[in-house]
């Protein structure tokens, strides 16, 4: 079939079996993560935006280091946004905790504290989409609520053979009535539980391991040995090439850093005064580290010198290249090139966004 052929759901007999194989399979087979051992709304909602484009792997302890710290949305909802993204520093996405932060006081203001039951009400709160509302409505409360994410969108294209774009407006149809078809009026939670575990384990991207698969015979790929090319993967975003410089300035023993603004990428996050470097500018980096920036970088240290002036208030001198890294954030990335630079005069122009900070200070901040 191509990805113009319509789909149709399957016959009542083919869900029949189908629920029947998973239900048999699950729990004795699925792993023991932490957010399964509850139905609190709050722990669980928690989880599934740790889990939004990452791995299970990363989240355990960020899960349990939050969870410690804040562990009801009262105490969420009254913390400072800065000790927010301090717990969530590394984990990447950093919206999603701030996100997280305006929900917690969302339903602490307007909602008593209780999270909504339905998957309507919980996608009115900020951060939470179709699928992260069906999660938690199902997780915690057994609404019967479809979801469709990552792992799930693979399940169902394979026991379809859909090979059309899952993504596209007619994939997306097709899988949430699928999704919505195939719950079970009965614990439709622990249901949903077991479609997610067996695609985000045996039903894997490269080596699906359809001899363990309890729902092998009902799925359509695997019939015809194509659950290497199903589902067809997802168009990659054309990558951007970005050159950053961070300049270290120093004070005696303290350095300055620089909050990001709302308006900017990173924000509420602090950082070395940060600059995006246009191509002419990007030529005159050196090419070693403690190179120092003489008369051909004069273009390029005059940038950096009047940035952080007009910034911060600080005039420094650039002294050398210290280090460079290169890092992805989301279809950016991002050559990042370091400068130590020295203090000479002037005195900060901003009492919210930058600081002078000892060495022990930086760990404090996110
Ligand atoms: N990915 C997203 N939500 C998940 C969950 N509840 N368990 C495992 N992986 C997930």
């Amino acid at each position: 079939m191509t990805s113009e052929a319509t789909f149709d759901l399957p016959e009542a007999a083919w869900f029949n079996k189908f629920r029947r194989y998973l239900k048999r399979w699950y729990p004795a087979n699925a792993r023991d993560l932490p957010w399964r051992r509850t139905h609190d709304a709050y722990r669980i909602w928690i989880s599934e935006i740790m889990l939004q484009q990452t791995t299970v792997a990363a989240v355990v302890p960020y899960y349990e280091r939050f969870l410690n710290r804040f562990p009801d949305v009262h105490s969420l909802a009254s913390a400072d946004e800065q000790d927010v993204l301090k717990l969530w520093e590394g984990l990447g996405y950093y919206s999603r905790a701030r996100n997280i932060h305006k929900a917690a006081k969302h339903v602490v203001a307007e909602l008593d504290g209780v999270f909504p039951e339905s998957a309507d009400e919980l996608q009115k709160l900020p951060g939470i989409g179709r699928y992260t509302a069906g999660a938690i409505a199902s997780f915690a409360f057994d609404t019967a609520a479809p979801i469709v994410e990552a792992n799930t969108l693979r399940l169902y294209c394979r026991l379809l053979g859909y090979d059309g774009d899952p993504r596209s407006k007619q994939g997306q149809e097709l899988l949430w009535a699928f999704a919505e078809r195939t719950l079970p009026r009965k614990e439709p939670g622990l249901f949903n539980q077991a479609l997610m575990e067996l695609g985000g384990t045996l039903c894997s991207v490269k080596e699906p391991q359809c001899s363990d698969c309890p729902v092998r015979t009902c799925c359509i790929a695997f019939a015809n040995d194509r659950q290497h090319e199903i589902p067809r993967p997802k168009q990659r975003p054309k990558i951007t090439l970005l050159t950053h410089v961070n300049v270290i300035v120093r004070k005696k023993n303290q350095v300055l850093l620089r909050q990001h603004t709302d308006s900017e990428r990173w924000s509420g996050l602090w950082d070395f005064p940060r600059y995006e470097l246009s191509d002419e500018l990007a030529r005159c980096i050196p090419t070693a580290a403690g190179q120092s920036l003489f008369s051909v970088e004069q273009q390029l240290s005059d940038f950096l010198i009047n940035n952080v002036a007009a910034e911060t208030g600080v005039t420094c001198s650039i002294d050398e290249k210290f280090t460079e890294l290169t890092h992805s954030v989301t279809r950016y990335r991002i050559r990042l090139v370091v400068f130590v630079a020295t203090f000479t005069h002037g005195r900060i122009s901003s009492e919210t966004n930058v600081v002078w900070a000892k060495p022990s200070q930086v760990d404090d901040l996110p």
